[in-house]
């Protein structure tokens, strides 16, 4: 673990992912104690700008106490606030010139002398688009690379578009990077509910022992968002919604999910089962596929007429898949993921629908389901059935409920990349995405995306959902022909 002489360089330090994320976790963790006392941080980009320009623009999206907090939280809000600032830094550069990057190194050697540091350590945040993934990683380790010290790179898909493009890029990092100096971030293993799984799964008796085919008819995972592209219909229509959820963040949620109990806790241990049960995964059929576009609704913009969306694009904005898990737990069980833009609500959750009871003693028995829900308002409920209070004998499906904001009102739910950058400096790998693990994870989607690209012919038209609805009309169908049964909701 770094303790300190950490200096943390953010690459892209202009850019929207480093502004809403990296410097609010940063942030966040600085102020309640996490990281050393004696960090510092260096911002690096092309635009050229002041250390105050740096400052307003690092800040800008770091949420404060609210208008009803005490003076005296807002004061030590403003302390912190200060003292990040007072120890954050910018150097202009580009990405593919020496020159800059000796900038930087000049500014690392500056700040490490100040603060005496004789074996620095330097992490070094890649907030940047792919495009330039390799160059940067390239020219960090000619010429910022801590002999003395440790070096740790953090990088963010996309990772390629396919097996091929992946692997392309990820051998051009690993003749700069080892895999024990990368951190491939998914934020989706950041995320508390996602954190859960292993545990709520090898930490409870009575869950384990029914996790398997004999129990469970159907597991969905589901990702909704009642957005759509809004401006970021150039980067999305390159990479569709498979590409930009399924393949990683509702991949990894999966492979949790349902891999075996690990020998240890330890990253290797987690990981090596991770990527076991992910090689039991056949590529994803044509036949289990349900592929949608949102159009316009309600005043709400279709897909096609985003201005950065290129004309007539058959881009996926939302995808049902099943998945097929070859091993004696899971197999015939199938795991369907959803994924859309533009959809009547915002919810990630996953839902294990459990078999029917044995028919004969009581009539329209409803089916057990665990939902563990990501987000919003992050909960688990069983959905079971009871008697019906009263004099009468009849089932009643209810909940058994533990939504977090009751249970644990107290209790502050770390954002993902604070929990994942905190992991970086702890130089545990558990919730970051080896190697291998990527590489399965393009074999099981890369022919299918061929196809959807058009790449064995032409593409396939996805169907037409309204802004605002819970997808293709095709929906339900799609479900219920993998057993799934909604007549638990309602
Ligand atoms: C990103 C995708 O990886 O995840 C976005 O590129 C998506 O399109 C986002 O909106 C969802 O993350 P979260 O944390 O808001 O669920």
């Amino acid at each position: 673990e770094w303790k300190g002489e950490t200096t943390v360089v953010v690459l892209g330090a202009s850019g929207d992912l480093a502004k809403k994320k990296t410097f609010p976790a940063l942030f966040n963790l600085f102020k309640e104690g996490h990281l050393p006392e004696d960090l510092h941080i260096i911002g690096y980009a092309r635009t050229k700008m002041s250390d105050d320009d740096f400052h307003s623009r690092q800040i800008g999206n770091i949420k404060g106490p609210g208008d009803d907090a005490s003076q005296s939280d807002k004061d030590a809000h403003k302390k912190k606030l200060d003292k990040f600032t007072s120890i954050s830094s910018y150097v202009a550069g580009q990405y593919d010139e020496d020159s800059g990057f000796q900038a930087l190194l000049k500014e690392l050697e500056k700040v490490e002398s100040e603060r005496g540091v004789e074996k620095p350590n330097r992490l070094f945040y890649m907030a940047l688009p792919p495009s330039v993934f390799t160059i940067v990683a390239e020219g960090l380790k000619k010429n910022c690379y801590s002999t003395k010290g440790a070096n740790r790179i953090i990088i963010e898909k996309p990772f390629g578009k396919d097996t091929d493009s992946c692997r392309e890029m990820m051998s051009a990092l690993k003749e700069q990077w080892s895999e024990d100096e990368t951190y491939r971030i998914d934020h989706y293993l950041g995320k508390e509910m996602v954190k859960n799984v292993l545990l709520l799964r090898f930490g409870n008796v009575w869950l384990e022992s029914s996790f398997n085919k004999n129990f469970i008819s159907n597991v969905q995972i589901t990702f909704k968002e009642p957005f759509g592209t809004e401006g970021r219909g150039g980067y999305f229509d390159e990479f569709g919604i498979i590409r930009d959820v399924c393949q990683n963040h509702l991949l990894q949620t999966l492979s949790l999910l349902t891999m075996e109990r690990p020998v240890s806790f330890s990253s290797e241990d987690v990981r090596d089962e991770k990527v076991k049960v992910l090689r039991c995964i056949p590529s994803i059929a044509r036949e289990d596929t349900l592929l949608g576009q949102y159009v316009g609704a309600d005043g709400k913009p279709g897909y096609l007429e985003d201005d950065t969306v290129p004309k007539g694009s058959v881009c996926p904005t939302f995808a049902a898949l099943t998945l097929w898990i070859n091993n004696p737990r899971w197999e015939g069980v199938p795991f369907i993921m959803k994924a859309g833009k533009a959809l009547n609500e915002a919810k990630v959750e996953i839902r294990i629908q459990y078999k029917d009871v044995t028919a004969g003693i009581f009539d329209d028995i409803a089916r057990n389901e665990l939902v563990i829900r990501i987000q919003p308002s992050e909960a688990i409920y069983m959905k079971f059935n009871t008697k019906t209070p009263g004099l009468i004998t009849r089932a009643i499906p209810t909940e058994l409920d533990l939504t977090y904001k009751s249970r644990f009102a107290e209790a502050k739910i770390p954002e993902a990349y604070e929990a994942l950058i905190l992991d970086a400096f702890k130089g545990d790998h558990s919730n970051f995405v080896r190697d291998d693990e990527l590489d399965v994870a393009w074999k099981i989607f890369t022919p299918l995306l061929h196809w959807i690209d058009g790449k064995d012919g032409e593409a396939p038209k996805p169907e037409e959902y309204p802004y605002g609805s819970r997808g293709p009309k095709q929906i339900d169908e799609f479900t219920s022909k993998y057993g799934f049964k909604r007549s638990n909701e309602g």
